[in-house]
């Protein structure tokens, strides 16, 4: 299982101060070093953690695989296609959210995701969507060309009783069947922490889990390179 850290919460205690510590290349370097596959990072619109001069300096700096997380819109598109990540994650933006809250609604906004999905896959970058666990917007997602999804997890992670977890866990395991089957490599993250990540990890079909806000936590208390190795070890 490939891990993918999430490495905007460093830059969201940055921007805290507005300074120049701690810096999330600094931090990604740490995370290699403590065994992440691949470094992520959602650049937002308003630039409201990470910014372009991370995202330069990632590109050159990391050694394993850089996940772009990024509305689709033009102007994101022009970043994605001047620093080129491995892989560009299609997400949804809204201004006044907290963090990511649903997946992308790939069924309504097809052919406008389509055409950001050729550009980038015309520049070598891998297009992956991040979609709900749902058939119709997995569906979606191959017809637009995607070649990835990533499915969104916050609902199994918010369930809170048994029957609900289950029913929500049901849903990923069936979104990831449908996705590979549909030859798109699967990918899955939101709100996976140490306590909730195993059933996740044990989905065949998942080959890989973006995980940010619980290893960067628990990075306070046990540094970084051990939070992510901790991580690692569970996910097998
Ligand atoms: N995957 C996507 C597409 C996300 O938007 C986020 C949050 O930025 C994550 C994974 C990581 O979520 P968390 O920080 O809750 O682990």
């Amino acid at each position: 299982m490939r891990l993918g850290v999430n490495i905007d919460h460093v830059a969201t205690l940055r921007q805290a101060r507005k300074g120049r510590y701690p810096d999330p290349v600094a931090a990604a370097a740490l995370a290699e070093l403590g065994g992440a596959d691949q470094i992520t990072l959602h650049v937002r619109e308003d630039r409201r953690h990470v910014n372009d001069r991370d995202l330069e300096l990632l590109r050159k700096t990391v050694n394993g695989t850089l996940n772009l997380e990024m509305a689709a819109v033009q102007t994101m598109l022009n970043l994605a296609l001047q620093h080129r990540p491995d892989t560009a994650t299609l997400v949804p933006e809204r201004r006044e959210e907290l963090t990511t809250e649903g997946g992308l609604d790939v069924v309504t906004n097809r052919e406008e995701i389509r055409k950001v999905a050729r550009s980038l896959r015309d520049a070598s970058v891998e297009v992956s969507l991040f979609v709900d666990p749902d058939l119709e917007q997995i569906k979606a997602s191959h017809r637009a060309e995607a070649q990835a999804v990533e499915l969104h997890t916050g609902r199994y992670c918010e369930a809170r009783t048994q029957r609900d977890r289950a029913r929500e866990l049901a849903r990923v395991v069936e979104g990831a069947k449908a996705a590979a089957k549909l030859g798109l490599r699967v990918a899955a993250g939101h709100g996976l922490d140490y306590w909730n990540v195993k059933p996740v990890a044990e989905i065949a079909e998942i080959t890989e889990l973006n995980i940010g806000y619980a290893i960067v936590c628990r990075a306070l208390l046990t540094g970084l390179e051990r939070a992510v190795r901790d991580m690692k070890d569970l996910i097998g």
